[in-house]
């Protein structure tokens, strides 16, 4: 923890009278590379910087702006002076060092599953519930605690869902999942990338990540099969949503997929309202919510893929189509591709933690 503020993250720290210390956990893993780029493409001001992963990593160099960092191994003692901790190093990591971190007065933005309902925690989506870090009264170098980031799947839904929540209100969505790779974590990228050549070379695939051959296939998401035949990925979407949206009663089913794309989930939203919204004004409704690209050319047969969201902030949106099977154009169909190690996670997080600032 040696490196003096960054001369630009000076003029950014205003209402702070320095820039907050910042510890990132699970710096090596797939997310954790990404907060790095994030942090320093937004100039986000750091005062001094943790870099934190398991005893495997301990000893090696990680470079961030002009210097090169030491990974430490996290321990409870690895937060003194830190006042903003970004973990992502799995929930029972979250579970067993957040405490220790909000203890030596941090505030931790959560990447993992363990606190999102947790009550008390806000689970938080910059562009649809920012108020809920204010309401729960979490301060950068006052009120330590933790904030949830929401799962990838639900955050890509949601920031194009809710303006048109708002214009129309949402009763149901139905919502399908195309998720990639990345999601799962460096390894499971790891493994799509050896399946493929494998297979291209006429040689079985290696099988260490997921049960199923993974590259030229698609399966249901990897996470537990829950007794109501949804797995946790699935549930995630509806429980999460009605915690960001303070909303119980809205209808939602999801059907998650793993896709052999290296980076970038896709997902295919339908979702009936109270009142009739037409596409045109969907369009426009969807032109001005931040944080989203239209990419919706039925000319040119051209739509979002997982490509063209792959390193954006901007959740990309296009098929904007009306539901034929919902009467009265109460129903909106839309296709949708976003970054999910980015704005699914990392990005999300850094956009937490400049509001905090
Ligand atoms: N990938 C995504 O798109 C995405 C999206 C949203 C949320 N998330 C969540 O973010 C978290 C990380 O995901 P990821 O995809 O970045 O996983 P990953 O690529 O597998 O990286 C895992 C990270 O956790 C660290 N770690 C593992 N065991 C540790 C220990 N005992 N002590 C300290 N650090 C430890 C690893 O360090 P070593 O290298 O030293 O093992 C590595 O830095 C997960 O909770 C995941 O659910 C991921």
């Amino acid at each position: 923890m040696t490196s003096a503020p960054h001369a630009a993250d000076q003029s950014r720290s205003a209402g702070r009278t320095s820039a907050p210390n910042v510890a990132i956990v699970g710096v090596t893993g797939a997310v954790g590379q990404e907060f790095l780029r994030v942090l320093e493409q937004r100039n986000f001001p750091i005062g001094e910087l943790k870099m934190l992963a398991s005893a495997r990593s301990a000893g090696k160099s990680v470079a961030f702006r002009d210097k090169t960092y030491t990974i430490e191994e996290l321990t409870e003692k690895s937060f003194k002076g830190v006042d903003l901790a970004l973990f992502s190093a799995g929930g029972s990591i979250s579970k067993k060092y957040a405490d220790a971190a909000v203890a030596a007065g941090a505030v931790v933005v959560d990447n993992s599953s363990a606190f999102r309902m947790t009550e008390g925690v806000p689970l938080v989506v910059p562009e649809v519930n920012p108020e809920a870090i204010e309401q729960a009264g979490i301060k950068l170098g006052e009120k330590p605690g933790i904030i949830a980031n929401p799962n990838c799947s639900t955050i890509i839904m949601l920031v194009p869902v809710t303006p048109l929540h708002k214009a129309a209100k949402a009763k149901r969505i139905i919502v399908s999942t195309y998720q990639a790779a990345s999601g799962a974590g460096a390894a499971a990228m790891a493994e799509l990338e050896q399946q493929s050549r494998e297979v291209l070379e006429g040689k079985p695939p290696t099988m260490e990540i997921f049960p199923f051959q993974y590259a030229f296939n698609l399966f249901s998401h990897n996470s537990d099969m829950q007794p109501n035949g949804y797995n946790q990925e699935e549930m995630k979407m509806v429980h999460e949503t009605h915690k960001i949206w303070n909303d119980a009663k809205v209808g939602v089913n999801a059907t998650c997929i793993r896709v052999p794309v290296m980076r970038a989930h896709a997902e295919s939203i339908t979702i009936e309202f109270e009142n009739p919204i037409d596409e045109a004004t969907a369009r426009e409704v969807l032109r001005q919510s931040p944080g989203v690209s239209l990419m919706d050319d039925r000319e040119s047969n051209r739509f979002p893929t997982p490509l063209d969201a792959s390193d954006r902030d901007n959740v990309y949106v296009g098929r904007i189509r009306t539901d034929l099977s919902v009467t009265d154009g109460r129903g909106l169909s839309l296709f949708v591709c976003g970054d999910q190690i980015r704005k699914g996670a990392a990005l999300n997080a850094v956009q937490i933690a400049e509001l905090l600032l």
